[in-house]
């Protein structure tokens, strides 16, 4: 596989955070160019402090942590730390950093980076509202035809809501910005609950994780035993679906993840249905799609994957 540069714009987050550790275990396949943040989970102010206490944790302060936006384009903030706990990282120990935040905000970072790179050689994952890349589009249009593949974690169809009954979080957080960046045209790889509810962190898996022992694993045996608590506690069931993580293994392993040509249009005028996904997949010219959207995974090769990454 050739190496993938790459930006991660999230808002760790207890499955960002895992999403993250993935990222930096895998310095062979990625070439993280940038880590941005955004307010969501929790606050702008911890979700940038917890990236760079992951990024510290994996020995990945080689990666610049740039802070993003504090609210959303239109809508009020809405948080979902009954999810992630007050500090967004779940029972995690938290503790300030050493290493501080780069300069500059996240979306002229994603601006910089993009502009000055070979066109189609910079991917996303988009883990989190979708405000900073919607700010640097606003900004900077030209990035919608150099950025590479951008693989989001948002949205739902078949599976519905788990914010409102027809929204998932991510979209339903910034709904105006997840407009912006399917609007511009820009080439989507889009994970919504349809499929990453299909990979879940079961109890066979969290005592997989348990048994290596490398510090990455013990962090994430951490962040899934919240996350099992939360899934019991909110949902009920046992077995947590892991979200952002998906969009990395997707990078790392596309053939174990199934995606088709999709028109995908976000709601953004009904208080009732704000920030549904309205995903078509009766096109009459699929090959002009912009948009693919995952159906299926293979959830055992997925997870076989997150095992060896781990183990590193
Ligand atoms: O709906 C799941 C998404 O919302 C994930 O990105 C999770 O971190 C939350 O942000
Ligand atoms: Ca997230």
């Amino acid at each position: 596989m050739t190496k993938t540069s790459l930006i991660i714009d999230c808002d760790p987050g207890v499955d960002d955070a895992v999403a993250l550790f993935l990222a930096f275990a895998s310095p062979e396949d990625l070439d993280i160019l940038a880590v941005t943040t955004v307010a969501g989970n929790v606050e702008a102010r911890l979700t940038a402090r917890n990236a760079r206490i992951i990024r510290q944790l994996a020995g990945r302060e080689d990666v610049p942590v740039h802070v993003g936006a504090a609210t959303p384009l239109v809508r009020p903030p809405i948080i979902a730390s009954h999810f992630h706990g007050e500090s967004g990282l779940g029972d995690l120990p938290v503790f300030e950093p050493d290493a501080p935040c780069a300069e500059g905000e996240a979306a002229d970072a994603i601006v910089s980076i993009v502009m000055s790179r070979p066109a189609g050689s910079v991917a996303m994952a988009v883990t989190g509202p979708m405000t900073n890349l919607a700010l640097a589009i606003q900004r900077e249009p030209a990035i919608v035809g150099r950025l590479g593949t951008v693989v989001v974690m948002g949205g739902a169809r078949r599976e519905g809501g788990n914010i409102t009954a027809s929204a998932e979080y991510n979209i339903y957080a910034d709904p105006h910005a997840a407009d912006v960046v399917f609007r511009s045209g820009v080439k989507t790889v889009v994970l919504g609950l349809d499929a990453t509810h299909q990979v879940r962190a079961t109890p066979a898996r969290v005592a997989a994780v348990k048994a290596i022992d490398t510090p990455a694993a013990r962090a994430v045996a951490q962040l899934f035993d919240f996350a099992v608590w939360t899934e019991q506690t909110h949902v009920g069931g046992d077995s947590p679906p892991q979200h952002d993580p998906c969009t990395i293994l997707y990078l790392l392993a596309p053939q174990h993840f199934t995606a088709v040509p999709v028109d995908l249009q976000v709601e953004t005028g009904s208080p009732l249905t704000m920030g549904h996904t309205a995903v078509e997949f009766r096109l009459p010219d699929p090959e002009s799609a912009t948009c693919r959207w995952v159906t299926q995974v293979d959830h055992e090769a997925v997870f076989a994957l997150l095992l060896r990454i781990l183990a590193r």
